[in-house]
């Protein structure tokens, strides 16, 4: 079996051996995109994006009937994206001024946007109101208080969902884990600050509580921590009902959907978790004879991880005798530190060899100054050459968008490809960035 084979479910949908016997992505040789724009090099296959965005409407759509889509941008926002996924009637959700900037800079429709954090500062407060983002969702007492009185003064009634702490383990790396009670995030159900919370939000008049939400962690590959926490929510929401007359009009259930990194290990389908949610909202809001709320879902990683593949050109290499080879390639922690900071796994192929079928073990090291700086321990792949193009697929999700300058390192260029075209949507920095905010003579 070929490499693009192997690598099938974690590849992009477009990606094929063409007649050159090179990887292609969305009909473009992958090889020839190395060299036009130069490695490291994140291509996002457009199909791919799409049919993501498109899968998460229809099987939510298809089993519940007012439901929400909302893409987390901290995933990855560019410009090009955010019109994309405007196209595709996604709404979307931010978590700094920066990523409202990017929506607003292609004018994406505010009452699509939903704004999260844990510290929202006066000033993005404030840049929220004035953009008109449809819901903010608060989480904390400060936040409560602080987005009352703007909201009084920009003489608006804001939307707004509490962030609740469910107290739900989804059992995932403990860096990524949100929705357990020693979180920073949200107001505990357990220890009755969400009902604090639901009392001061219900008593502000500049304030429309529309609803709860709640986010577990990342990735999530079980269904059962979203059932339990929906079961949780909802009992809390009926109370809230009885006791403060809360009408729960939405629920949002955050994001976490897992994406393929491995060919051995898949995640559950979008329809599965669909299904998961869905029924657990619908028998819970029976049990408790509530109304069925809109629904509202966040996935930020299971729309863009396959459909973003790094190419890295492969320069030096070192044998340690009787323990491994490091094969170095010109990018690494800076563009993608996932596997330095989790332990994340990617999978890799050689873009202008995928149909040669030796194996050696070697260890895909990154260009930084630090040991840590390994992308791939113990990869197989075919024996490695300076100047070959190694592509690990799957690294559209919080690889650009973690992406550094340390050690003055030059963010990598973003392309878009489709039927064979290729579109620059960000260009590689170059020194000139890195100086731009540097201030000599000091002013
Ligand atoms: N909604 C909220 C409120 C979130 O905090 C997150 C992610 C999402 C949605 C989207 O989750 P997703 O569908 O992408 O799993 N840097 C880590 C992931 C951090 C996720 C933080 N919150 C990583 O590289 O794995």
């Amino acid at each position: 079996m070929d490499a693009v084979e192997e690598l099938r479910d974690v590849l992009p949908l477009t990606a094929a051996v063409n007649g050159a016997g090179h990887l292609a992505i969305g009909g473009c040789d992958a090889v020839a995109l190395a060299q036009r724009f130069g490695t490291p090099l994140y291509v996002f296959d457009e199909e791919t994006l799409r049919h993501m965005c498109r899968a998460f409407r229809q099987e939510f759509s298809a089993r519940h009937p007012d439901v929400q889509v909302v893409y987390a941008c901290k995933a990855y926002i560019g410009r090009a994206l955010a019109a994309l996924l405007m196209e595709e009637g996604l709404g979307a959700d931010v978590v700094s001024g920066g990523e409202l900037a990017f929506l607003a800079s292609v004018g994406f429709p505010p009452e699509g946007i939903y704004f999260h954090g844990n510290n929202k500062s006066e000033s993005e407060l404030r840049e929220a109101l004035a953009y008109g983002v449809g819901q903010v969702v608060a989480d904390n007492f400060h936040e409560l208080g602080l987005l009352s009185r703007l909201a009084a003064e920009a003489g608006r009634r804001q939307r707004l969902l509490l962030r609740l702490s469910p107290g739900v383990d989804p059992h995932t790396h403990a860096k990524t884990a949100t929705g357990v009670l020693d979180s920073k995030f949200g107001f505990p159900i357990a220890t009755g600050q969400a009902e604090e919370a639901v009392r001061r939000a219900l008593a502000s008049p500049s304030l429309e509580l529309v609803g709860f939400h709640f986010h577990l962690g990342s990735p999530i590959f079980e269904l059962d921590p979203y059932r339990q926490a929906i079961a949780m929510v909802l009992a809390f929401a009926a109370e809230m009902r009885e006791r403060h007359g809360l009408e729960l009009r939405e629920l949002s259930v955050g994001g976490g959907f897992a994406a393929q990194y491995l060919p051995q290990e898949p995640p559950p389908p979008v329809a599965e978790y669909a299904e998961a949610i869905v029924l657990s909202l619908r028998e819970g809001c029976r049990r408790h004879g509530l109304p069925l709320p809109r629904l509202s879902v966040e996935p930020g990683r299971a729309i863009v991880a396959r459909a973003g593949v790094a190419l890295y050109t492969v320069g030096a290499w070192k044998d340690v005798p009787g323990v491994r080879r490091y094969v170095s390639v010109d990018g690494g922690m800076a563009d993608n530190i996932r596997p330095a900071l989790y332990g994340a796994r990617y999978s890799a192929l050689v873009a202008n060899r995928p149909l040669d079928g030796r194996r050696e073990r070697v260890t895909v090291a990154g260009k930084f100054c630090e040991s840590g700086d390994v992308l791939l321990w113990d990869a197989e792949l075919p024996p490695l050459e300076p100047g070959d193009v190694l592509a690990v697929p799957a690294a559209g999700a919080y690889a650009p968008a973690m992406a550094s300058n340390y050690n003055a390192a030059l963010r990598p260029a973003i392309v878009f490809v489709r039927d064979g075209q290729a579109r620059l949507v960000r260009r590689r920095e170059r020194y000139d960035d890195l100086l731009r905010c540097e201030l000599w003579p000091p002013e």
